[in-house]
């Protein structure tokens, strides 16, 4: 049966990753609907925001959404689309598969199977931020025992559907005693349920510098929302780059699948990115729709791709423009 999906090209190089994704979603067979929506830039231009209601329309009506990312300006200017989308749809699971890459790709390790998981509608991301006084701000982080216990059984769900022996809980609790003291007393209640999934935890600045020296020693981490922002970026950088890693948002009802990468402004308009991790965000869309033979077909390809690396894109050392890329990967499905 067809579903009918919300897609968003997005920002940079977002319509350049996401029609190289379409063009592949469909050479795999995939049984979609496009649901055309305009988010980011060109929404703000057009309608005064960057979100507007038809697009949360849409999603809603769909509950499956593929995102491209969005620019959000530094330091001033509109809050953040992705933060208010999570928000407002309750996403509250951000989940990041970090894999290495097959073949001869340049990558730091090729050893690395790790699935992020991040803590989505709350903590520092709770957007209350006030002047105290001139000179003085306050941005308030809140952790609550729903949303921490709610991330913890998706974190212990997930590893007991994917066969993954451990989950690892990352904190500061030694400074911020209350309230990553809160999260990671969340983890240790929720680990009792599951007793096969060993359940251990890592101060935030120490697994940094384990994941630079062992990241094959790490299964799954659940974190709170900014530390797996920034631990998600760290990990894409063990495997090949902001160009390779896949994610999705996902609330009860609602999914939403986007890459980990921004919009890349320095190389937007040059059709030279990489779309792999929009590929494999659409991957994973396929799995949760139960189109999974489409969801192989397409892994399959990428891996050949990677296997003979002879069509990479530059950040992964070769030459190919994007959508050569893609090219390559639909040839490699037409010889399956
Ligand atoms: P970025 O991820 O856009 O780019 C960082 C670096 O990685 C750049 O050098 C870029 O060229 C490279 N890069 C990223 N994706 C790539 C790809 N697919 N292929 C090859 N190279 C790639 O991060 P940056 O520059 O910090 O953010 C740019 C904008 O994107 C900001 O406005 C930020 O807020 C937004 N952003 C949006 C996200 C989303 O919509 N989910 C996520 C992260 C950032």
């Amino acid at each position: 049966m067809t579903q009918t999906i919300t897609l968003i090209p997005g920002d940079g190089i977002g319509p350049e990753v996401a029609a190289a994704t379409v063009r592949i979603l469909d050479a795999a067979g995939a049984e979609l609907e496009y649901e055309n929506q305009i988010a980011g830039g060109e929404a703000l231009a057009r309608h005064g925001d960057p979100l507007p209601n038809e697009v949360m329309d849409s999603i809603r009506r769909n509950q499956v959404a593929l995102k491209g990312p969005v620019t959000t300006p530094v330091g001033k200017g509109f809050r953040s689309v992705n933060v208010r989308l999570r928000q407002a749809l309750d996403l509250y699971a951000n989940l990041r598969p970090v894999r290495s890459l097959p073949g001869p790709v340049r990558q730091r390790f090729d050893n690395v199977d790790l699935v992020v998981v991040r803590e989505n509608t709350e903590g520092l991301y709770s957007g209350i931020e006030h002047e105290v006084v001139p000179g003085v701000v306050e941005s308030l982080k809140i952790v609550t025992k729903k949303a921490s216990e709610r991330i913890a059984r998706f974190a212990f769900e997930h590893a007991r559907l994917h066969d993954r022996q451990r989950v690892t809980a990352v904190h500061k609790a030694n400074i911020l005693k209350m309230s990553d003291g809160l999260f990671l007393q969340c983890l240790r209640n929720t680990a009792e349920a599951y007793e096969e999934i060993e359940c251990d935890d890592r101060i935030i600045d120490a697994l940094c510098m384990q994941l630079v020296v062992f990241p094959e020693r790490f299964d799954i981490l659940v974190l709170p929302n900014l530390y797996g922002d920034i631990v998600s970026d760290l990990c894409a950088g063990l495997v090949g780059g902001l160009g390779v890693v896949a994610g999705a948002n996902l609330g009860d009802k609602i999914a939403v699948f986007e890459a980990v990468h921004g919009s890349a402004p320095d190389i937007a308009g040059q059709n030279i990115a990489n779309p792999t991790a929009l590929i494999r965000s659409g991957i994973l869309m396929l799995r949760h729709l139960g189109q999974k033979e489409a969801a192989n077909r397409i892994e399959t390809a990428l891996d050949h791709v990677f296997n003979t690396a002879e069509t990479l894109t530059r950040d992964l050392g070769g030459q190919a423009s994007t959508t050569e890329f893609a090219e390559a990967i639909v040839r490699a499905m037409n010889a399956q």
